[in-house]
This record gives structure tokens, sequence and C-alpha cells, in this order.
């Protein structure tokens, strides 16, 4: 499937900011699961890495794979993360978290000396918010915390937000790595990606959101004979 060739291209072409020393953020979804493959055939081929993982779901991936894993606290330094996007604008401002692992993806992120992200072209857009942006929310007080969220995408420009609790396909809400709950904010349109991303990070009950402003340094989209690579 040409989707699939993108993604691969997309994680062959992350593969060349990989050195030897280097510890790595691995990212979380479809596209980053090609990196962390590329990356343990590279590991089996004497590689020396040191990884951090994004969510519960690429631990488990990685571990399978061989690729060396060390706990985040002993961490001291994180040279490079890729990861994947459900958006990214020209800025290479992004909407993460459609794999629910964005608390985890954004503290790598800001952690990391260098983020390179990886798409295939259908991620890339002049404005974010068609995608639903994702908010992780606290369990206590989640439904309030949405109807303040909702507020604020209002005040925020937004015309005729729509929030809805993710849930899993037993109709059970969906409770993340971290024990949260995840709105999807409907928007269509995001007139301010940055000034909506403060006013979100100021609202009580939001641990975080899936606005990365400033945190991506290079984005890399496959195609079906290999890549673009935006400094
Ligand atoms: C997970 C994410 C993913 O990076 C994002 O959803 C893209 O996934 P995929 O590569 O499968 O399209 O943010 O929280």
């Amino acid at each position: 499937m040409a989707n699939e060739l993108e993604k691969e291209n997309a994680a062959i072409a992350a593969m060349e900011y990989v050195e030897d020393g280097m510890t790595i953020g691995l990212g979380t979804g479809s596209t980053a699961k090609y990196f962390v493959e590329l990356l343990a055939d590279e590991v089996a081929d004497g590689l020396v890495v040191r990884c951090i993982e994004t969510s519960e779901q690429t631990r488990r991936l990685a571990e399978s794979l061989g690729v060396p894993l060390i706990p985040f606290e002993q961490v001291e330094r994180i040279h490079l993360t890729v990861d994947g996007a459900d958006e990214v604008d020209e800025q290479g401002q992004l909407i993460k978290g459609g794999g629910a692992a964005l608390l985890r993806e954004k503290i790598i992120a800001n952690a990391s000396d260098h983020m390179v992200v990886i798409a295939d072209p259908s991620k890339q857009v002049e404005r974010l918010g068609a995608f639903p942006l994702p908010v992780e929310v606290t369990p206590f007080g989640y439904t309030i915390t949405a109807k303040i969220v909702y507020d604020v995408l209002v005040a925020s420009g937004i015309d005729k937000p729509r929030v809805s609790l993710r849930r899993m396909e037993g109709q059970e809400l969906l409770v993340t790595d971290g024990g949260n709950h995840i709105l999807d904010c409907h928007c269509e349109r995001i007139p301010d990606a940055e000034a909506l991303a403060a006013r979100l990070s100021n609202i009580p009950g939001v641990v975080e959101h899936g606005l990365f402003i400033g945190l991506t340094r290079t984005v890399i989209i496959g195609n079906e004979n290999g890549a673009t690579v935006f400094e």
C-alpha cells in the first residue's frame, strides 16, 4: 500500500540522524513503528543505542525486537526523538495524540535535543484543526473540565466546536498510560494554535494537550520513492 511505503520511507530517512552511543526517544503509532523496526535491525548489526519509549505499546514493540530500553529516571540526556504526527503544518507545529500517547510523547519531545517528525503526505496541512485535537484530562472532575475546555475553544475563535470523550470499542472510557481520559476536540480549523495551546495548559484538570508548538526541528515526509526533509 502506498501509504505504508510512504511511512516506511519517512522512517528510513530518519535513520540518517541515528548515531552510535545515542539515547533515543521512540515515538508511538504506525509510522514510528517502522522506525523502531529499522532501529532493531541496526541494533542486531551492532549499533549501540539506549532508548526511552513514549508508550506501553512502544515498550512492548521495542522489547519484542530487542531494542534496549532504559528507565526514564536514568536518562540524563535524550539526543534524538523520532515520532509520528496526526497533523503537521508548514511551521512544524503538530497535532499529536491520536494514539493517546501525547503526555509521554510531549515530555520526551521537550526533553530531546532533536525532535524528528516522520509522516506520510496525508498528515501535511496548511492550518491545524481538521484532526480532532486530543486533550488529556484527570478522571477527577472530567465532566467539568470538558465544559471549560469547550468554553476555551469558543473563546479562541473556534466556531461550534464539539468535545467528545474518547471511548474504547466496548464503549468504556479510554484510560491512557498515565491513568487519565482523553477529550477529542473537533475544531475543524484552529485560528491560532500557539494561543490555544497556552489557554488549554492553564486549565486545572488538563494534564496535557496534543498541540506541539516549537518542539519539532525536522519534519520528514515520505513518498513512494523516498522522502522530503524539511529542516
Ligand atoms: C500517538 C501519536 C501518533 O504519533 C500519531 O497518532 C500518528 O500515528 P500514525 O503514525 O499511526 O498515523 O501522536 O499518540
